[in-house]
């Protein structure tokens, strides 16, 4: 059991975007920790979600801290683009960039650097990489689209991953995305992760605050 303060992260994917605004203000009210972004390119992933404007347009309408998640080729690329107004952004160990720069960059932008590592992915690929990124995402779907069920054979990785931080001496959080309701955080909080990111079970419940409050003590 991870005794790290969790942290909610909904998912705006999820969200009504001709209200944005209004929705970002929603969630944050709601008690939500940090606001999810998920950015996709049409080429790590098969879709394409949004970029630098719909990001910063979110962020005139919450405090919180953006936790950018790039599914896109060349994270190294955009980082500056969205480090303007992030606080933590991930790029993903799939993507074709040199990772250590990449990771390196974002800490130099003042942001937290986050490693993704998607479900066919071995966790081994992020091995070298220890010591580099503050945030290890565990993707629980494979990425490209909310509301797809949670894969329970990733917790695999994130129990490892914890193993891998206290035998190294290495401190980073332990964040999941895809498929996060209040029964797969308990799996998940369980397992040693941190960060919930969570889209559809937050932004679709008929209380986003008894939804937040729920996932946030399972
Ligand atoms: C998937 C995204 C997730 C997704 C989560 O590619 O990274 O953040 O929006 O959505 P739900 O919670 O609906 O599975
Ligand atoms: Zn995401």
């Amino acid at each position: 059991m991870s005794s790290r303060k969790t942290i909610v992260a909904p998912s705006i994917l999820a969200c009504d975007f001709s209200k944005l605004g209004a929705e970002v203000e929603r969630v944050t009210s709601a008690g939500a920790d940090w606001i999810h972004c998920d950015v996709m390119d049409g080429h790590l992933v098969d879709n394409i979600s949004f970029g630098p404007a719909i990001v910063e347009a979110t962020s005139r309408h919450t405090n919180l801290p953006l936790d950018v998640h790039l599914m896109i080729e060349r994270p190294d690329i955009y980082v500056p683009r969205f480090a303007k107004v992030a606080s933590s952004i991930t790029c993903h160990v799939e993507a074709p960039h040199d990772i250590s720069k990449t990771l390196q960059a974002i800490r130099d932008a003042n942001c937290l650097a986050g490693l993704a590592v998607s479900p066919p992915t071995p966790l081994e690929m992020i091995r070298p990489y220890l010591g580099r990124f503050d945030i290890l995402l565990v993707m629980t779907v494979n990425p490209g689209f909310g509301g797809q069920p949670f894969i329970p054979e990733m917790m695999e990785k994130v129990s490892t991953a914890v193993e891998w931080r206290d035998r190294e001496g290495v401190d980073f959080h332990i964040e999941v995305d895809g498929g996060i309701n209040v029964s797969t955080a308990e799996t998940s909080i369980a397992a040693g992760a941190n960060i919930l990111v969570a889209g559809t079970s937050v932004f679709k419940a008929s209380d986003a605050g008894a939804e937040i409050a729920d996932l946030r003590f399972s």
